[in-house]
């Protein structure tokens, strides 16, 4: 028999909050996600006790896994601060104000045996940001660099896709995650936890929670470099998210045409405001390449994203072509870095790879670039 929600709420029912109330009891919980055995759910409580609710949080996950039927269970601890209270995250619905609180990094906790991490981002949805993520991870693994890949698109989790996993991360003692590894990279998607037909509401703090959680309950071990594949969008969930992971460099990227320019602007614009360098704008679906004739087309006016890096004087990557290969390949979990590694596409990802290297040695202790930015 399926497991329901009202299973999880029973086995939560012994467990005590700090105070003694039954965790169901206590109105901190958000509703449950319990789907072909796989349990979501966040527990949200006032910034000031966070610490007393870490082990609340641990009993909750280990009673949900003690069920007959659960395959996992990720219980995410949330924290909010009353109205009036200094905050390192906006409140919903509030623009957020100040990044990270004093100079760059200082208080971000890094990954323990993770060099640098790089987000891979663009305002716009569908510009490609994915499949240059997974290429890039490739490009820079087909470099000697130790990678490894995080989906932080909990919204639409593309890596399970892109990467053809199927199989789910086992777990370690309990309660760390093991990573999968594929074409020599180490990977983690949320999509690897939930359904990609499971409805989810996620509210921005458990969104923020589960990213934590990836960074930190992942064993991703020794690590060059890890790409973060960001959501799409500049809203506040994104830009939290931003804030919360202790960034080295962004990597924005952007189809030629100036719609999404504006919307590659803002991206640029969210990593200014939380301080973390822009290393540098990738033009995808930069030119069409007929495969049939070999004629070309710029479709969508090629060479905007150049253009618009120079004039906000951040480094342009380089471009790749709107080519049917790299979307069969892709779609088909076979990204052309690894599938075709001698092919003209796989040579233009490694090219931008080994400029996100250089930057990314650039980067260390460097201050964000100063952009002028009119979005
Ligand atoms: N250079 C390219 N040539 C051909 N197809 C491409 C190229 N880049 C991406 N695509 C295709 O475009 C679609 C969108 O790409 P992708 O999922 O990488 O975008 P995204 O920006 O991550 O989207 P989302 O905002 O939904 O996360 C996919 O079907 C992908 O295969
Ligand atoms: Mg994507």
């Amino acid at each position: 028999m399926a497991l329901t929600k009202e299973q999880v709420l029973t086995s939560l029912a012994g467990v005590a909050a700090p105070d003694g109330t039954p965790l169901p009891r206590t109105g901190t919980l958000s509703e449950v996600v319990a789907n072909d055995g796989k349990v979501f759910f966040s527990i949200t409580v006032d910034a000031t006790e966070v610490q007393a609710w870490e082990s609340v949080r641990k009993r909750a996950e280990e009673a949900v896994r003690a069920l007959p039927g659960v395959k996992s269970a990720l219980v995410a601890l949330t924290a909010e601060r009353k109205a009036g209270t200094a905050s390192p995250r906006s409140p919903q619905g509030a623009a957020p104000q100040a990044p990270r609180g004093g100079p760059r990094g200082e208080a971000m906790q890094g990954v323990p045996g993770v060099e640098a991490i790089i987000a891979v981002a663009s305002g716009k949805g569908g510009v490609g940001k994915s499949t240059t993520a997974v290429n890039l991870a490739l490009g820079l693994s087909a470099l000697g660099l130790k990678t490894g890949i995080l989906d932080a698109d909990i919204y639409g989790p593309s890596l399970p896709k892109l990467l053809a996993i199927k199989e789910k991360p086992q777990t370690i003692g309990g309660t760390r995650l093991k990573p999968i590894t594929r074409y020599g990279l180490t990977v983690m998607s949320i999509g690897f936890l939930i359904d990609e037909e499971t409805p989810m509401i996620w509210r921005g703090p458990m969104v923020i929670s589960a990213l934590t959680q990836m960074l930190r309950e992942v064993e991703w071990g020794a690590l060059d470099v890890m790409v973060v594949d960001m959501p799409p969008g500049t809203g506040d969930a994104q830009l939290t998210m931003a804030q919360q992971v202790p960034l080295k460099g962004a990597v924005i990227v952007s189809t030629p045409q100036d719609l999404a320019l504006i919307d590659a602007r803002r991206g640029i614009a969210m990593f200014k405001r939380v301080n973390v360098p822009v290393l540098g704008i990738v033009e995808n679906m930069s030119y069409f390449q007929c495969p049939q004739c070999g004629t070309r087309s710029d479709i969508f006016g090629h060479g905007g994203a150049r253009h618009e890096a120079e004039r906000l004087g951040v480094p342009f990557l380089g471009e790749v072509p709107l080519h049917m290969t790299i979307r069969e390949k892709s779609d088909a979990g076979l990204p052309v870095v690894a599938s075709e590694p001698d092919g003209v596409h796989a040579q233009a990802y490694r090219a931008i790879a080994a400029k996100v290297r250089d930057q990314l040695k650039g980067a260390a202790g460097r201050p964000a670039p100063r952009i002028v930015i009119e979005a």
